[in-house]
């Protein structure tokens, strides 16, 4: 099993980190562009492994060819967040980063599962996508893994009750106008709502929207990056060890809640075919509003992204 990080940022790096840490891949490949960065921290990960008592390989590189026969490839190669920008600002020049790295991955590498984690999300896994011509099984974006976390450490601060027991499901893109769904969001199995009045969930639901911008503006120089990182290993895991998770993730949508190409985050079940069935919500009219709105909205951003191509 061998995997690729592309981008030795703190995303890439703490993905690459927990990779290793669960011994998920005998082979984890960091690549970025600044090859000393890449080496260094993945030298730095590998002197980890005494400690952790892991045998994962990981080594550091800048030239594609090292990824060659990779069974996943993450992608967090891009620029983060500063204080006072939306994900959709980091468009113009993350798209040409991402489809540039997702190209010349995907050309050593055409049988790999892809796991999109540059901003704007749910955009850049669109243009994954496209660059790789792959189907849409085979690339999903990481943010409702991401997005659900942060929600569901809200609500278990808020009960006390074990982070393990809060499930929930959440759609839309990975912005402003993500779909927290309280309707399906059960503490131990039962409807949070026994637990949460209607107005303090309805904070919390506010909270985990504005989750990454909390981050930015407390780190100032950058956006989250445990979570983040974090969170594309789960995806990783389920694919590698086949569990068939539901988990919320962005895909393309070829006419499942209405909607036709576009990728905004929905529930998957997620196993070594990576997506393997798309969950159809049953949605109320408000729910389905809510998904509209958020849905037309990455439409909007992905226009924009494809003029970025013709130019
Ligand atoms: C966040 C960024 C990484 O939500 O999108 O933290």
């Amino acid at each position: 099993m061998k995997i690729t990080v592309i981008g030795a940022g703190n995303v890439g790096a703490t993905a690459a980190q927990m990779l290793a840490n669960k011994e998920l891949a005998n082979d984890i490949v960091l690549l970025d562009i600044n090859e000393g960065v890449a080496k260094g921290k993945a030298l730095d990960m590998y002197e980890t492994m005494p400690i952790l008592g892991s045998d994962s390989r990981i080594h550091g590189t800048s030239d594609y060819a090292d990824t060659a026969g990779s069974s996943i490839v993450i992608i967090t190669a891009g620029l983060a967040r500063k204080p006072g920008m939306t994900r959709d600002d980091l468009l113009v020049k993350n798209n040409e980063i991402v489809s540039t790295c997702a190209k010349q991955a995907f050309e050593v590498s055409p049988n790999a599962y892809f796991i999109v984690v540059s901003n704007p999300l749910d955009v850049m896994t669109y243009v994954t996508l496209k660059v790789t011509g792959l189907p849409r099984e085979r690339v999903l974006g990481q943010a409702g893994v991401l997005d659900t976390a942060r929600y569901r450490a809200f609500i278990s601060m808020e009960t006390g009750v074990s982070m393990r027991d809060i499930q929930c499901q959440l759609l839309g893109g990975h912005g402003d106008t993500m779909v927290p769904l309280p309707r399906f969001t059960s503490v131990g199995g039962i409807p949070v709502t026994d637990f949460i009045g209607a107005e303090r969930l309805n904070e919390i639901v506010e909270r985990a929207k504005g989750g990454g911008g909390e981050i930015v503006k407390l780190l100032q120089t950058g956006s989250a990056y445990y979570a983040p990182g974090t969170a594309a290993v789960e995806m990783a895991e389920a694919i590698i060890k086949d569990q068939k998770r539901i988990l919320p993730c962005t895909v393309m949508l070829e006419g499942e809640y209405g909607h036709n190409d576009v990728c905004v985050g929905v529930p998957i079940v997620i196993g070594k075919n990576g997506m393997e069935r798309l969950v159809e919500l049953n949605l109320t009219s408000d729910e389905k509003a809510l998904f509209d709105e958020s849905a037309n909205h990455v439409k909007g951003t992905i226009q924009e992204a494809l003029e970025l191509f013709k130019k």
